[in-house]
């Protein structure tokens, strides 16, 4: 058997250890916190939970059946190769350097979307540049061969537009679809938010800090991007809808299947081509829940073959941070 890696993970809540018991369980198929992708995965373990609250640690301890503490100096004795960092955005950098106040990993693993705003951002990949590890950051559909596969197509296709129908925060949620879009489509040149300057609609569905907004973007591969938020009280979906001249790709059920159509040039109404919606094709059906189980694929990867190139690394995540902070595109 080959090396196993160890895993401390910082932050015991809905995305590090506590999902409801009956939705992430040890065992079950629908793997959404890192300690049960940690705790099923033949390649890592968890050396130690985290939580600054000591009955979140207790609990996430007895759930996943390993070390667990108040107290990051437990670093100093669990000795972990990847530390990850998910506690909520804005103790992403103070989370930071009270592990690097008591151990080195060879890797940090930051959660998205690694600090508040593109200050701390850079100063959590300077801290890292400065000590030698390595810094991925969960925006997992970045790791994902399917939305990587995606890519590979769009870049040999012409892009017509893209649509996200979304909801729970134009920060929280859409930062995922601008990850995709940065990956997707080249730079990125323009985003209005068109709730504020148009009146359209906005929803306080998650938080009245983090509103999910209609807006419309522009990007150096694709011409217009729509971004349409629902109410979550109403229906929580994720859903994007992508037309290039050969294909229509749809990716719904929450991310979870991409569907390809052929744009088909047989007129079937007259002698235009047109989206042949009987020979659609699904590619997966697990791509969301499986997100964990991609980004330490690529961890474990990294420790085979060192160079390799991060998938989401700082500098990525910095890009994702700076749209939103740019003046003119008013995002915030
Ligand atoms: N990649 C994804 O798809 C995804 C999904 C959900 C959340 N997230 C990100 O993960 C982070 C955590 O989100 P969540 O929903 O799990 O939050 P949460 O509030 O459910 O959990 C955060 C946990 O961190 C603990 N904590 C707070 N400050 C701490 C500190 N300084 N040191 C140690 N523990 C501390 C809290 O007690 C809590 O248990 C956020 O940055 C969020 O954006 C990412």
């Amino acid at each position: 058997m080959s090396k196993k890696y160890g895993v401390s993970i910082v932050g015991c809540g809905s995305i590090g250890a506590l999902k409801p018991d009956d939705i992430d369980y040890a065992g079950g198929s629908n793997i959404l916190t890192h300690a049960h992708e940690v705790y099923m995965n033949d390649h890592f373990y968890i050396s130690s939970l985290i939580d600054k609250h000591k009955v979140k640690a207790t609990n996430a301890g007895m759930k996943w059946d390993c070390l667990c503490s108040n107290d990051y100096a437990v670093l100093a004795h669990s000795r972990p190769d990847i530390v990850v960092i998910a506690t909520p955005t804005r103790h992403h950098l103070e989370s930071l350097i009270n592990v690097f106040d008591h151990w080195k990993p060879e890797i940090i693993v930051m959660e998205k979307p690694c600090g508040e705003n593109a200050a701390q951002c850079f100063e959590i990949m300077k801290l890292c540049v400065v000590k030698g590890v390595k810094l991925f950051v969960n925006y997992n559909r970045a790791y994902n061969p399917y939305f990587m596969g995606l890519k590979t197509k769009l870049r040999q296709e012409k892009v017509l537009s893209c649509t996200l129908t979304y909801n729970r925060g134009l920060i929280r949620e859409a930062s995922h679809f601008i990850q995709l879009c940065n990956m997707w489509f080249g730079k990125h040149q323009e985003s209005y938010n068109i709730s504020e300057r148009f009146g359209m609609p906005s929803f306080a569905d998650f938080s009245p800090e983090d509103t999910t907004d209609c807006v419309v973007m522009k990007y150096e591969n694709c011409p217009q991007i729509f971004m349409i938020p629902i109410d979550g009280n109403e229906c929580g979906l994720f859903e994007i809808d992508i037309l290039t001249d050969a294909h229509r790709y749809m990716i719904v059920d929450n991310g979870n299947q991409i569907v390809t159509f052929p744009v088909d040039s047989t007129g079937t109404y007259g002698h235009y081509p047109t989206v042949k919606w009987n020979s659609r094709a699904k590619a997966d059906t697990h791509l969301s829940s499986m997100g964990l189980r991609f980004l330490y694929r690529s961890i474990l990867d990294s420790f085979i073959s060192p160079n390799l190139h991060i998938l989401c690394g700082g500098q990525d995540a910095l890009a994702i941070h700076q749209i939103y902070e740019k003046e003119e595109t008013c995002l915030h």
